[in-house]
């Protein structure tokens, strides 16, 4: 069978390896061959075992021009192009975007997967990584208007679920057994796992005609801080010690040291954004049934997580 080619740049970011297992275990994927763009000084990415339809390649520099990239998706012969690089390269993403539509690939998923929707007027006010997401996705989409045969998906997915509950993303110390709760915990926010991410990437690929130009809302579950302290409660069988913080108070301290540079406060602005800007329940960008993608259950995912630190 002659496999239609991809390219993932970032393949060693927090979302990478999960798009690289979805290449390597999703039979939807089975049709393609997946490239890991890297660059000469990048660690080496991990290959899943067996994996058939996946290899390494190395651009020549650490800085590629745009006609640089474009001479490399065109000599892969890439139809499609994925980022999952840090947000923070906007002028990289531009330039991958303008090597597609060069090189003749037809469609580009730029790095999103957003703990809250990148086109939010209110986060965009807050914080530059939104701010750098919207600016990619409007050049993608000025690029689709001008070359028809260009188009682009971005992934919102809320809060990585099983990341979050092995750091402090979503609110809880595991090791210290607090769990900080903003504005009483019941506000639902929609989360996804990474593999539920990666499985997404795969999907748009079997549905790209549905998926072109357009920002899909994707989750596992949608849920509440109070509902998962309880499966934690459960799973672990040790009550957590709940601190309540003022979610909008905590959002405006944290996002104005962000903008000043400090990047463990932009950590901490996304992390509370997640929890109270995120319900993607009865959105019409909800993109979960367009993907014919499954949700999960944040019970199972808890106990499965829990039961691995
Ligand atoms: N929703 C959530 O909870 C959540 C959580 C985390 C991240 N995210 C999103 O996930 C995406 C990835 O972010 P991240 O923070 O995980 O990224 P990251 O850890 O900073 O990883 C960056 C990746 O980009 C590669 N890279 C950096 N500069 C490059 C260049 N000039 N050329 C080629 N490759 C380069 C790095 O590889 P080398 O340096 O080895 O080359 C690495 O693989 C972003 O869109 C972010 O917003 C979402």
């Amino acid at each position: 069978m002659q496999r239609r080619r991809a390219a993932l740049f970032g393949a060693t970011s927090r979302i990478g390896p999960a798009i690289v297992s979805a290449f390597s275990e999703d039979t939807s994927a089975d049709a393609w061959h997946l490239y890991l763009i890297i660059r000469p000084s990048s660690k080496a990415p991990k290959l899943p075992e067996n994996s058939r339809n996946i290899s390494v390649h190395t651009l020549p520099a650490d800085e590629s021009s745009t006609q640089e990239l474009a001479d490399v998706f065109e000599k892969l012969d890439c139809s499609v192009v994925i980022s999952s690089l840090n947000a923070g390269l906007a002028d990289l993403h531009k330039s991958i975007a303008e090597a597609c539509v060069a090189a003749g690939v037809s469609r580009f998923i730029p790095a999103d997967y957003g703990s809250i929707r990148s086109d939010d007027p209110w986060a965009l006010d807050l914080m530059v990584n939104f701010r750098n997401k919207a600016f990619v996705r409007w050049r993608c989409q000025r690029l689709a208007d001008q070359h028809p045969s260009f188009s682009w998906t971005s992934l919102a997915t809320g809060h990585f679920f099983d990341y979050g509950l092995h750091t402090e993303l979503l609110g809880y110390d595991l090791k210290k057994g607090t769990a900080q709760i903003f504005d009483g915990g019941d506000l639902p926010f929609s989360a996804s796992t990474t593999a539920q991410i990666g499985r997404a990437v795969v999907k748009v690929l079997s549905h790209e005609k549905e998926t072109a130009n357009k920002m899909l809302l994707i989750q596992s579950f949608c849920v509440t801080q109070n509902e998962v302290a309880a499966e934690i409660e459960r799973a672990t069988g040790k009550p957590l010690q709940r601190i309540q913080v003022d979610g909008n108070t905590y959002l405006l301290e944290n996002a104005a040291k962000a903008e000043k540079g400090d990047a463990a406060a932009l950590e901490e602005a996304v992390a509370v954004c997640g929890i109270l800007r995120s319900n993607w329940q009865g959105r019409p960008e909800y993109g979960n049934t367009l993907l014919e993608l499954d949700e999960e259950d944040m019970r199972e995912v808890v106990r499965k997580e829990i039961g691995s630190t």
